[in-house]
């Protein structure tokens, strides 16, 4: 179940998924970085432009580090939550002091730097660098809860561990980068919120949701 899961994953994603994004397939892990923290609180669409302006006023980590705090916030304008642009800010320069302006390259140090965490970490760990390790976003705890059928509250602190377990056995072995893309571009085409493409979905027949029907209930979350 697990096997066919990961090789229909990345079969689907290597004949069918269209989706392109300025930062997908690239290796850099600054303009990697950039593109999940504008992610993390604005859509694909209306980010797109913010990234983009933002990659030109500064093309490398070193050019944010050196930039003025109030013409980086006039950068941001519009996407609010500033304390994300504070937070990069904040990482550029301990990047310049701490990592002699390199992008640090291991998972534990780039979980070092301020605004990123577990979720971020994995995302440029993997994208830039391949390092095996799997991101857990809302795209996967839904696809996880439904293919598995798991009913644990995606927000409770057993189903973080059972997700996160599940999410890294899952990974394809030295496939991190392409993986966790794939996973998350499934989630916004195919295994959607709302009206998911069960009829296409090439994970149907193993899906337990699709099964029991449960697909609408789930995944569970217990707060709010
Ligand atoms: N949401 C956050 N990061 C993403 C990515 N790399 N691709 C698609 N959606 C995303």
């Amino acid at each position: 179940m697990k096997a066919f899961f990961t090789d229909k994953l990345l079969s689907w994603n290597q004949l069918h998924n269209t989706r392109t994004m300025p930062w997908k397939g690239i290796r850099d892990p600054y303009r990697i970085w950039l593109s999940e923290i504008i992610l993390q609180q604005t859509r694909v669409e209306q980010g797109l432009p913010y990234y983009e302006r933002f990659i030109t006023a500064y093309p490398t980590v070193k050019d944010l580090a050196a930039a003025p705090d109030e013409e980086v916030f006039r950068h941001w304008q519009g996407l609010g939550y500033y304390a994300r642009c504070k937070n990069m800010l904040a990482a550029a320069r301990q990047i310049v002091s701490e990592f002699n302006g390199r992008f640090p390259d291991t998972f534990e140090q780039i979980q070092s730097l301020k605004g990123i965490g577990p979720y971020t970490a994995a995302a440029i760990a993997s994208f830039a660098f391949n390092l095996p390790h799997a991101v857990l976003d809302g795209n996967v705890f839904r696809i996880l809860a439904r293919y598995f059928g798991i009913t644990t509250p995606t927000d409770s602190t057993a189903g973080k561990k059972q997700f996160a377990a599940l999410a890294q056995e899952l990974l394809a072995p030295g496939q991190s980068a392409i993986y966790n893309q794939a996973i998350m571009d499934f989630g916004a085409v195919m295994c959607r919120p709302q009206q998911p493409a069960c009829p296409q979905c090439p994970l149907a027949a193993k899906c337990v949701a699709l099964q029991q029907q449960t697909v609408a209930q789930l995944p569970v979350k217990s707060k709010k």
